[in-house]
């Protein structure tokens, strides 16, 4: 019997330690219910009483070399699978990747915020307002009560007799003016909306800068030196300023505003159509009955204003000739900025 249990061991060890194979199946084969080392054991009750522990000892020292061998040789097995695994799943990194497509800031949003940039730099702060406005602020603050003709030029989109979808970023001045006190200096991007048909210069949506400047002292002299120093950092530094008088409700004295064709020198071309110089904005003197309406007395403050389109002078600063480019969203068009 002693012969039989170490030939079982040794045939168990050796099964174990050369499989690659689920060991479950040798684990039943000696150690099973019905299995060679069971059976062996059964027939213990034919033995000596003297005989009997002898054969039983050595019965469980066969028992637990093999758990020992089965358990060593499953991990082992789990080592190896691992090592194959980490062989065949290596990634090399330093193969170049593919590439992700990035975008870019859009031609309007770029202006807009080189624009805020030169204004920051000479102490302005950026004011938002909102897309939706009251009659009050887009028109009436501004000195333009119902009926002024200037509404005819102006005409937008209402959301209820006196909400509407606002015109001009100039609705900010107002707004401003009730929640802060002078000295203010603040300039205001945003959407404004006009119901114009879309054309190579139109569109109902398009983009204003608007400009505020309120303290005492404040004169016509502080206007130009503002706006050159902005046509000069955005067109370049011999780009010339020149105002012509004209007339909004809420300044007085008003005045288009135009640059020194930068394409030209001035010598007339045909961005600036023979003229040599382009029109980039209106601007003024706030007018009194504005100070007055916004809390702020014309006697002791006085200030400028000015506004400017941001799809004009994308346009005129990339050669754009038609506005249309700039909200089709297609993309051979806006790679090129
Ligand atoms: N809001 C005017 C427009 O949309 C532009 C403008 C002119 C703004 C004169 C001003 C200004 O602040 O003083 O045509």
């Amino acid at each position: 019997m002693k012969e039989t249990l170490l030939k079982i061991r040794e045939e168990a060890l050796s099964q174990i330690r050369a499989t690659d194979a689920d060991l479950e199946a040798i684990r039943i084969r000696y150690l099973g219910k019905k299995g060679e080392l069971t059976a062996v054991l059964r027939g213990m009750g034919q033995l000596t009483p003297e005989e009997r522990p002898v054969v039983g000892q050595i019965a469980n020292e066969v028992r637990e070399a093999i758990e020992a061998e089965l358990t060593a040789r499953a991990e082992e097995q789990k080592a190896a699978e691992l090592d194959a695994r980490l062989v065949k799943e290596k990634v090399d990194v330093t193969v170049p990747g593919t590439p992700a497509l990035v975008g870019h800031v859009h031609p309007i949003a770029r202006i807009q915020r080189e624009m805020e940039e030169i204004f920051i730099g000479m102490g302005f702060d950026i004011v938002e307002g909102p897309e939706v406005e009251y009659d009050y602020y887009n028109f009436q603050a501004l000195n333009i009560p119902p009926d002024h003709p200037a509404r005819d030029t102006q005409d937008t989109f209402y959301i209820s007799e006196n909400i509407l979808l606002r015109t001009q970023t100039s609705s900010v001045q107002a707004r401003t003016m009730e929640t802060r006190k002078p000295p203010i200096r603040i300039v205001s991007p945003g959407r404004v909306y006009r119901s114009d048909a879309v054309d190579a210069t139109h569109s109902p949506l398009f983009h204003q800068m608007e400009g505020l400047v309120i303290d005492k002292g404040v004169t016509m002299g502080n206007l130009k030196g503002a706006l050159e120093m902005f046509a000069q950092t955005m067109f370049g530094a011999e780009t010339k300023v020149r105002f012509r008088p004209h007339h909004f409700p809420f300044t007085e004295p008003s005045a288009e505003v135009d640059v020194s064709c930068f394409a030209c020198g001035g010598k007339g071309c045909r961005l600036c159509k023979g003229e040599g110089w382009i029109e980039i904005l209106g601007a003024g003197m706030v007018h009194p009955n504005v100070l007055t309406m916004g809390g702020i007395d014309p006697e002791e403050y006085s200030g400028f204003a000015f506004g400017m389109g941001i799809e004009r002078i994308a346009m005129l600063k990339y050669h754009i000739d038609d506005m249309r480019h700039l909200y089709e969203n297609d993309v051979r068009f806006l790679t090129q900025f």
